[in-house]
């Protein structure tokens, strides 16, 4: 469930904040229901088990947190004495009554929910709530034995249904602790960028920087400057300004990325779009690879041509000797994607610098801020694709940009 809960927005206090994100929760929690073989059957005889379990509610709640108070990681949590202890038992029955009434609709699931993000809240290691669970099991089903009315059998279905429920319950709260843990990792992520970036720029910026500290220094202090010289400096200032200018477009483009809208495209008409506008050198040779019916994709073309001027100024940059560009495009019905490989026969990519291509700030180029393929990874994230690098050192690279084939999402395209 997490990858899609990780999208919820939590408010002060965990409420989930957005009528889709709740309705995201209840969905996945419909596919784990029918992941147990969840049935109607199975939520009408928990609520035949209310009647039986309810006078003894006050016994597992007592169980329940007498074994929180025999360790001293589960005591440590429990900071509010007495009053806190009390609204404890009370919340705990609150929630053992919902369990045996049901509806299980999207109510319960978003008031489950919100009961395990409460926990990720008061910082309980989340194997407690795994532990604490079995013991619910363990005193419920020691209960029922007591007071069981009818057959053994019958008492085993029961016990299965009950089950089912607790376990599902156990998803919701393992799935609040996973939201915690992947939007620390999406802000640790962020803040790792963010580092790189901000050592990138300020390495790309220092250089003009300086070069203009240099000129005005000089024009300040020259004795006898002459009008040539003047210029000179002026000129030389003027390009390193351009410089500095260029890093932060760079950067404002990659930081400031919209949302895409995207449409229907054929790829071909695409690509021959945008080589058109690069300069390809005299001494490579393109090549195509392109199947009889053009493949076509759902992106947001005018994001897409960025992608597609990175890749093909990269790699005529990887081929300053010549060599051959070569355009190449696959469909596959089965995945609905399509794939374009835009390969190059130059110098390749050393190993140790394949992993790393792709992020921001790393460049092998003794000029260059290192964000072009980062962008293109960036958008073709963004329009639901994949990019990724082979090569080989001597030989050349490949970089296959995996896109959407339309007709995924239906008619005519959509609107991301
Ligand atoms: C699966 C097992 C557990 C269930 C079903 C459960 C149930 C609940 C419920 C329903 C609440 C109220 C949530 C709210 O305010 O919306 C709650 C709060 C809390 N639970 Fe649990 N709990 C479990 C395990 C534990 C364990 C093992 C501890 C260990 C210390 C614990 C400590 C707390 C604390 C400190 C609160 C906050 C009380 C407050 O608001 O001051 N819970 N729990």
């Amino acid at each position: 469930m997490q990858s899609r809960l990780a999208s919820i927005r939590l408010g002060r206090g965990g409420e989930v904040e957005s009528n889709a994100g709740i309705a995201d929760v209840a969905t996945r929690f419909r596919m784990l229901q029918s992941y147990v073989d969840w049935s109607e059957r199975d939520a009408e005889r928990i609520r035949e088990l209310r009647p039986l379990l309810e006078p003894h509610l006050a016994e597992v709640v007592t169980d329940f947190y007498a074994a929180i108070d025999r360790y001293e990681a589960t005591r440590r949590v429990l900071r509010g004495g007495s009053d806190q202890s009390e609204r404890l038992r009370e919340a705990l029955k609150r929630w053992l009554w919902d369990l045996l009434s049901g509806p299980y609709d999207s109510g319960y699931v978003s008031r489950r929910w919100r009961a395990g993000w409460r926990h990720v809240e008061i910082g309980l290691p989340a194997v407690f709530t795994h532990v604490a669970m079995a013991r619910l099991r363990f005193k419920l089903a020691e209960v029922l034995r007591c007071v069981w009315p009818a057959s053994a059998e019958q008492l085993n279905d029961s016990m299965e249904s009950l089950n089912k429920l607790l376990d599902l319950d156990l998803a919701l709260i393992e799935d609040a602790y996973q939201t915690e843990l992947s939007a620390r990792l999406q802000a640790n992520e962020r803040l790792a960028v963010l580092g790189q970036v901000a050592g990138g720029v300020a390495h790309e910026l220092r250089n003009p920087l300086n070069v203009v500290a240099t000129s005005v220094y000089f024009l300040q202090h020259a004795r006898n400057l002459t009008p040539e010289k003047m210029t000179e400096h002026l000129k030389r200032i003027e390009r390193q300004v351009g410089l500095a200018d260029s890093v932060i477009t760079a950067l404002a483009r990659f930081a400031r990325l919209p949302q895409p809208a995207r449409s229907v495209a054929g790829l071909r008409g695409l690509v021959q779009d945008v080589l058109d506008t690069i300069v390809v050198p005299e001494q490579v040779r393109v090549e195509w690879d392109w199947p009889a019916e053009d493949p076509q994709v759902l992106v947001d073309v005018d994001q897409f041509r960025i992608v597609l001027s990175n890749l093909f100024r990269n790699a005529c940059e990887a081929m300053p000797n010549g060599g051959v560009l070569r355009f190449r495009a696959q469909g596959s019905r089965d995945s609905g994607m399509v794939d374009l490989s835009v390969q190059d026969t130059g110098e390749g990519i050393p190993e140790e610098h394949l992993t790393r291509v792709l992020e921001p700030m790393f460049s092998t180029k003794p000029r260059g801020l290192g964000l072009g393929l980062a962008i293109a990874r960036a958008i073709v994230e963004r329009n639901g694709g994949h990019l990724s690098v082979t090569s080989q050192v001597g030989a050349g690279s490949t970089f296959l940009v995996r896109l959407e084939a339309a007709g995924t999402h239906g008619e005519g395209g959509e609107s991301a």
